[in-house]
């Protein structure tokens, strides 16, 4: 199937279905596979919606949490170059100068504990990437806001609390543990964390329009600015889904502090590109050039963490600051070799990136769709009553949460349907990706 060919078929038939009701989406869809064909590709709403600038193929979105995957990959590169041992205890890299940073002034070792217990507990590098390391969260705010600049403060504020269970036996989603990794990153390399991720990721995979930059554009810019999308909320009437309402996106996080867990400026293409680099399992590439160890590559994406407990045994897995997404149930070694799909998505109050890799099927297919828009479906009424009330911002991040993940389910819609249109497609079979390890 020729390029073009495969574009028509995408753009003709899946537009209609995929996106049906999102006439007031806001953001950029493209599949590609990994014969670099693009399959379908699209641009929806606006950049800018006042002014009612298109938005473009590349415009850049801050990818929010799939910045987490930057931060996995630099520590496997630190553990190539010896400085790390991601098997290892973290405690044993904070040294008196580190827990000085995080508050905790005379103390030689860092001895973590579960409440009750006196007992210092290990918790690995690897931990931290799986979110099974049981620090916690701190409240959702907090460290997106008040110590602007510095990463061991921020620290501060979670390190010495009590673990939410013994590392490595459940799984927990925390940023926080994505700061750490982040200030680690920084420690061993002696580089700043947007220093390090422009020379050893950036740079190499020569992504034109990527920059790791948690000032959002404050500290200097990759890309082009004017593609920067603006980020806005829209109330949209339940019934007749006509958008009564739009709102600038005024209450963003600030993710200066929240290095590491987020921060990451891209586009859809220069997403694609580190996906298709990175997990390019092939036995000449095996993650080259950003990894040169291929052990390094099986060691990122074995499922480790079921991210719920009807999940054991089932799809949804973490792995190392990504989710691999595993049959386990047909194939267990499959599992342990390679994903079914590699995906993973990040969302800030009003933006949401969405992003998988089915490797499942051959050449393996790539979907991302990405929104500058939180939509909500509310009645006017509700909103007049909550403006007279002036309890100010009534939907808060639990609200947005349920709408950023239509753009979830929209991104696993598009990908379903472009696959079940591609006559080239051919299942891979569990078993048949035999990677020898030197
Ligand atoms: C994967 O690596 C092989 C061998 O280096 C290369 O031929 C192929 O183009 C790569 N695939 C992608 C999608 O980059
Ligand atoms: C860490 O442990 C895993 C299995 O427990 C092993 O596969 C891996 O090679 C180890 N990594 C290093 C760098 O020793
Ligand atoms: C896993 O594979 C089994 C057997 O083919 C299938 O019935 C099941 O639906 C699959 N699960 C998922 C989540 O794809
Ligand atoms: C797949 O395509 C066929 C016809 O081409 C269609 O009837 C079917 O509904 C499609 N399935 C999905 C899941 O989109």
């Amino acid at each position: 199937m020729g390029l073009l060919e495969a574009t028509f078929l995408g753009m003709a038939a899946v537009s209609a279905a995929a996106f049906d009701g999102w006439n007031d989406f806001n953001g950029v869809a493209r599949v590609t596979n990994a014969a670099h064909e693009v399959l379908f590709q699209k641009e929806y709403g606006f950049l800018n919606i006042p002014y009612k600038d298109p938005m473009p193929a590349d415009a850049i979105f801050p990818v929010a949490s799939n910045t987490k995957l930057y931060v996995a990959v630099a520590l496997y590169q630190l553990q190539e170059a010896g400085k790390v041992d991601l098997n290892a205890s973290i405690a044993d890299y904070l040294n008196a100068k580190d827990l000085k940073n995080f508050g905790m002034h005379g103390t030689r070792k860092y001895c973590p504990k579960v409440a009750g217990s006196s007992e210092c507990q290990v918790v690995r590098f690897v931990d931290l990437l799986a979110m099974s390391s049981g620090i916690p969260n701190p409240p959702f705010r907090d460290y997106f806001l008040p110590y602007a600049g510095s990463i061991g403060l921020t620290v501060k504020l979670f390190i010495n609390q009590d673990l939410l269970f013994i590392p490595g036996t459940e799984y927990d989603y925390s940023n926080s543990a994505f700061i750490l990794a982040g200030y680690f990153v920084e420690k061993l390399s002696g580089k700043s964390l947007r220093e390090y991720l422009q020379k050893h990721i950036i740079s190499v995979l020569e992504q034109s329009s990527t920059e790791y930059d948690p000032y959002d554009y404050q500290l200097s810019m990759a890309g082009d600015r004017r593609k920067r999308v603006y980020e806005y909320y829209q109330y949209r009437d339940p019934k007749t889904h006509e958008i009564y309402a739009t709102g600038e996106c005024r209450d963003e996080f600030d993710l200066g502090t929240a290095n590491g867990a987020g921060g990451v400026l891209s586009t859809v293409a220069d997403e694609q590109l580190f996906y298709y680099t990175l997990f390019n399992f092939s036995k000449d590439a095996m993650g080259k050039p950003l990894l040169q160890d291929p052990r390094s590559l099986i060691d990122l994406v074995r499922p480790r963490m079921p991210t719920s407990p009807e999940q054991k045994g089932g799809y949804f897995w973490y792995a190392q600051g990504l989710l691999s997404l595993c049959n386990w149930s047909v194939d267990h070694e499959g599992c342990d070799v390679i994903p079914n799909i590699i995906g993973y998505e990040g969302g800030l109050m009003c933006v949401h990136t969405a992003n998988l890799l089915d490797l499942h099927v051959h050449p393996a297919v790539m979907t991302s769709v990405y929104s500058s828009t939180v939509v909500f479906d509310v009645k006017k009424a509700l909103v007049k009553k909550m403006q007279a009330s002036k309890t100010g911002d009534f939907l808060e991040a639990s609200d947005r949460w349920p709408q950023q993940m239509e753009v979830s389910k929209m991104a696993w819609k598009l990908h379903n349907e472009v696959l079940n249109q591609s006559k080239q497609r051919e299942k891979m079979e569990w078993k048949v990706r035999g990677i020898i390890l030197p």
